[in-house]
């Protein structure tokens, strides 16, 4: 890893479901929905995490604020490990961490006005007059794009996007260091998507932010992200700097996921990778790499060999151990 300071790290961070039994003496069988997933994420950048749906982003999110405790493996926030078990060393920790929901309609409840809804974590910390979070709170709204005076409506009298602007100031409010943008986006109409990501990149830059953002849309994550992670069935199978990625993918899924979104862009079909088959279930995993079912390249080796995320580049990580040792070419 480069020298660059890292603000959360993962390491072996494993998050499995009880699948509910259907017959009483049944063996306990489970989603296994993130699996020994390691990575670092550095102060004030945007690391963008991508894959199917279904594959683990938004366990591996929520385990990161420590919304579920994993079953295996670390998180260590500003390098001290974020033990939920220690509610007094927890809390102080998730002070500095928020989430910015996918849906504003359902993350702001209907019966508050703006100021309600963005002094809610004030009031909860403590510590300030009326008078001073107000006028923190009107600095946020003109921040967001909004006025003043919006403060005295409520929050059902706006749009989709302005209820998403309310949402983030509502979530930097208390001045975090760590955001997770699940979706941000994906339930606002399209016109207002690039205005809200440009909003956070822009807050993100004055506040000095640390996003994980989440996200189905490459293209957005390709503008927006300085590095990114990409996850297959819980797993991290690739991760490093985005336009490295984008330009010299090393795991074969990661090419067949940006493929796909290149030549819609170009209409160009050539270089196209379709994966065939369906993803496989996440409570019977695949033995060996989990993507050998569904990789065109995968020989005998890859179904019985779990293959660890390896640096192969600077900062640039792969699980594919044909990729690594040379014998493909995307
Ligand atoms: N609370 C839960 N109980 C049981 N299974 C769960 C729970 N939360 C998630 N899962 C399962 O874990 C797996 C990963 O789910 P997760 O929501 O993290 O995926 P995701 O990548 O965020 O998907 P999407 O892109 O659709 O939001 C899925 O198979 C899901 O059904
Ligand atoms: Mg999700």
């Amino acid at each position: 890893m480069s020298e660059r300071e890292v603000l959360l790290r993962t390491e072996g961070l494993t998050v499995r479901f009880p699948v509910k039994r259907e017959k009483l003496f049944e063996r306990r069988k489970y989603v296994h929905a993130v699996t020994e997933a390691s990575i670092g994420i550095f102060k004030g950048e945007i690391f963008g995490l991508v894959g199917e749906s279904g594959c683990g982003k938004s366990t591996f999110a929520n385990a990161t604020l420590g919304f579920i405790p994993p079953n295996e493996g670390k998180v260590y926030f500003c390098g001290e490990l974020l033990d939920t078990k220690n509610k007094r060393s927890f809390r102080r920790q998730r002070m500095h961490m928020q989430k910015i929901f996918q849906d504003p309609s359902t993350s702001l409840s209907p019966r508050f006005t703006v100021e309600q809804a963005i002094a809610e974590p004030m009031i909860i910390r403590g510590g300030f007059t009326d008078a001073e979070r107000r006028k923190r709170i009107g600095e946020m709204l003109s921040l967001i794009g909004l006025c003043e005076s919006d403060m005295f409506r409520y929050v059902t009298e706006f749009s989709g996007g302005q209820k998403q602007r309310i949402a983030i100031a509502r979530a930097l409010i208390m001045h975090p260091d760590y955001i997770v943008c699940d979706e941000p986006v994906s339930a606002l109409d399209v016109s207002v998507h690039a205005q809200i990501l440009n909003l956070l990149k822009d807050l993100g830059e004055r506040f000095g932010l640390t996003y994980l953002f989440i996200s189905h849309n490459l293209a957005a994550v390709r503008k927006l992200c300085d590095r990114i992670a990409i996850m297959y069935l819980g797993h991290i199978v690739e991760y490093g700097d985005t336009a490295e990625i984008f330009a010299h993918p090393m795991h074969p899924y990661t090419k067949a996921l940006i493929s796909a979104v290149l030549t819609v862009d170009t209409e160009d079909n050539t270089g196209r990778m379709l994966l065939k088959g369906e993803i496989a279930s996440p409570i019977d995993l695949p033995g060996g790499c989990v993507f050998s079912p569904r990789c065109p390249f995968a020989c005998d080796k890859c179904r019985n060999y779990v293959c660890a995320l390896t640096e192969i580049g600077d900062s640039h990580f792969a699980a594919c151990p044909r990729a690594l040792k040379g014998e493909i070419a995307l």
